[in-house]
């Protein structure tokens, strides 16, 4: 049997961990998988997350299962960070899951359920693994243009035309914000526009929030989201806390529903619960307690928001420092994109060609779209970098 399998294309960010690993090199540096790193290049454990996981050995006294949904009081504190007091809570349904790769899977499938016949309209481009879970999936999927290459900032009257042709009951993929690769991101006024085409065209919004609080702050993240929850009676919310708290390997995230009645929202919690049965069973518990007792307590809450902030910030600057090095450089003001995108990538518009190059001659990893990961930039190495960007040009 197993030797009729063929051997998978390989997911380029992970490809390109391994070449990464795999480089003896000292000086090389990693701008590629999208994991934050501190100033000493350390992916570190927020403090709040070490307090709270303390008090859960402390204080926990099984492991037995949790329920099919998750943890409720995590699900609870993550819908109030997500959605505020944007909808009314009736019309959420929402379920634990292993990351917020599982919370996208889970609500593909819950689509697929739901209407067959829907199609999925993601940007052009987009994080690789949203075109591969659809294709695994086998469900409909197309695409809408997104980043205008020669400004760097969001295509929209690309992305209002090809969605044009969207049909009623489609669903439209949207990043929440910091889009993955481009780090280009629609203003609030488009939020608007957008919300106001889906309810007018009976489009069904689904956004993949995976770096709230890592661009403009943690309610500013999702002003356009909350925005747009309040206009259209349908929509669906893949969030992860693998960036914002940190808790990468521990696999966090939650999938939210939103429908149009609140007759609907237990039928929705049903089948969330079901799907979850279906694919892995229970939720992991460790990680998501943790965030549950983070938020749920206002010390440790502020502990956290306090440490988020920081590396926000901290990216900012890295992203204000890297442009002007790269006008030095390059004796131009093309890269000044740099400082105005938000959240953890930006997407410099250089050729796979030019890519490779800074892998083999300079130990400079990227994907292979010239996406950078801002946490990994050195602060004391950006003239360097930039030369070697200039070098390859
Ligand atoms: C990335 O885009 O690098 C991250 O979201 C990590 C991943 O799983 O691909």
């Amino acid at each position: 049997m197993l030797e009729a399998l063929n051997t998978p294309a390989p997911d380029k960010i992970i490809e390109l961990m391994g070449l990464y690993a795999a480089d003896t090199r000292e000086d090389k540096l990693d701008l590629g998988v999208g994991v934050y790193k501190d100033a000493q290049g350390r992916t570190p454990i927020m403090h709040a997350v070490k307090a709270a996981e303390k008090r859960l050995w402390e204080e926990q006294t099984t492991k037995s299962y949790v329920a099919l949904l998750g943890d409720t009081e995590f699900v609870e504190q993550m819908r109030g960070l997500i959605f505020g007091e944007a909808v009314p809570t009736d019309r959420i349904a929402g379920c634990q899951t292993p990351g917020g790769t599982g919370a996208v899977h889970q609500l593909f499938e819950l689509i697929q359920r739901a209407d067959p016949e829907a199609s999925v309209w993601y940007s052009d481009p987009t994080w690789p693994n949203h075109p591969a879970m659809l294709a695994h999936l086998g469900i409909e999927a197309k695409t809408y243009r997104y980043f205008d290459a020669a400004t760097c900032e969001v295509d929209f009257e690309g992305m209002l035309a090809d969605l044009a042709g969207a049909k009623v009951g489609d669903v439209v993929l949207l990043h929440g914000c910091c889009h993955n690769p481009t780090g280009a991101n629609p203003t609030l006024e488009q939020w608007r526009t957008l919300a106001e085409l889906f309810a007018r065209r009976g489009l069904v919004p689904m956004i993949d929030l995976a770096y709230q609080g890592f661009g403009d702050g943690i309610d500013s993240d999702v002003a356009g989201l909350r925005y747009m929850a309040g206009q259209v009676p349908e929509m669906l919310v893949a969030a992860s806390c693998s960036k914002n708290f940190g808790l990468y390997r521990d696999r966090v995230g939650a999938a939210f529903a939103i429908s149009s009645a609140p007759n609907l929202t237990p039928i929705a919690r049903g089948n969330l619960a079901s799907l979850n049965r279906m694919n892995f069973s229970f939720p992991p518990d460790h990680g998501a307690k943790t965030v549950a007792i983070i938020l749920g307590d206002s010390g440790l809450r502020m502990d956290w928001v306090t440490e988020l902030e920081g590396m926000r910030r901290g990216m900012l600057t890295l992203r204000q420092s890297f442009a002007e090095a790269l006008r030095r450089a390059t004796n131009s003001d093309r890269y000044d994109f740099v400082a105005t995108h938000r959240g953890m990538f930006s997407r410099l518009g250089l050729t796979p060609e030019q890519v490779a190059l800074l892998r083999s001659d300079h130990g400079i990893y990227m994907t292979g779209d010239s996406r950078i990961n801002i946490a990994g930039l050195p602060a004391q190495g950006l003239d360097k970098l930039a030369a070697a960007i200039a070098a390859v040009e």
